[in-house]
């Protein structure tokens, strides 16, 4: 049974489809995982836009409207492994669709993957709810300011009355200006563990304008380091970055 984590916030623009993207791809690239990802903000829909799909004949709004099953909707990405669920990019395909059928289509992915990840809405309104209610975990993204983090405070409280299990904070766009909260502050505020920090990166807009998940357009750039040990830290496995030294090491048999 594969996995079904829910990637939320609170604030919007904090980085969850970011995310969604970049280790979705580097579970498959890098842990050779089988992943599906899932576009769950069906009104302001981006997870293709990021990767470069511009046209999706069956879409999840055509799920949850009814009209085809959630098999119907699996697209597979360049990267092996990897495979897309879009939400539709056109104003009319909101007609009909029912969030509340959220939870039982994405059930049906559990067999045809190892992990599942939902990019999911911002804030707490019905398609968030129905991205942490067809979630099994979730992970929450948060910037390292009050407004996000405060928010992360609610959404967290949501999720343990639904019963789904919080994995703890994934902070973004972490600079290194002291007006920014440290790991600490959030960790108190928000009652959760920060299991990553991923830095301002200008590669990740870079990556974006090339409709790229940047752990592909730069394996090696501060934010790309950090989704790959993010994906391995979310299985249980260890990301070894590809240095002269690890190259090295892996010749010799040192390490896999
Ligand atoms: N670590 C980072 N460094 C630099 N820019 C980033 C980083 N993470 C995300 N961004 C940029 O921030 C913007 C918002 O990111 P993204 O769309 O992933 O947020 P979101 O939480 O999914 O937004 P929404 O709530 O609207 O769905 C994008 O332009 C993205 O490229
Ligand atoms: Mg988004």
């Amino acid at each position: 049974m594969g996995r079904i984590i829910g990637i939320l916030s609170g604030k919007g623009g904090v980085g969850k489809t970011t995310t969604v993207a970049n280790v979705g791809t580097a579970l498959a690239s890098y842990f050779k995982k089988s992943v599906i990802i899932v576009d769950c903000n069906i009104t302001t829909s981006h997870l293709s836009l990021y990767l470069g799909m511009y046209y999706s004949p069956v879409t999840l709004n055509q799920v949850l409207t009814g009209k085809a099953k959630i098999q119907e909707a699996i697209y597979d990405y360049h990267v092996p492994g990897l495979r897309v669920i879009p939400a539709s990019l056109s104003l009319k395909d909101l007609r009909g669709v029912d969030v509340s059928r959220l939870k039982k289509v994405i059930k049906k992915l559990s067999d045809e993957a190892d992990i599942v990840l939902l990019d999911g809405a911002p804030g707490m309104g019905r398609e968030a709810m129905a991205t942490i209610r067809a979630s099994d975990e979730v992970l929450f993204i948060s910037t390292p300011f009050v407004p996000s983090t405060m928010d992360i405070i609610k959404s967290h409280q949501v999720a343990l009355e639904i019963g789904v299990k919080p994995i703890g904070i994934m902070l973004n766009m972490v600079g290194k200006e002291r007006y920014e909260l440290s790991v600490d502050e959030v960790e108190q505020l928000a009652e959760l563990p920060i299991v990553i920090s991923v830095p301002m990166d200008k590669n990740v807009l870079r990556s974006l304008a090339l409709k790229t998940p940047v752990v592909l357009f730069d394996p090696a750039s501060p934010a790309s380091r950090q989704f790959f040990e993010l994906a391995g830290q979310m299985i249980g496995e260890k990301y070894i970055p590809d240095t002269f030294l690890t190259r090295l090491m892996r010749f010799f048999g040192m390490i896999k």
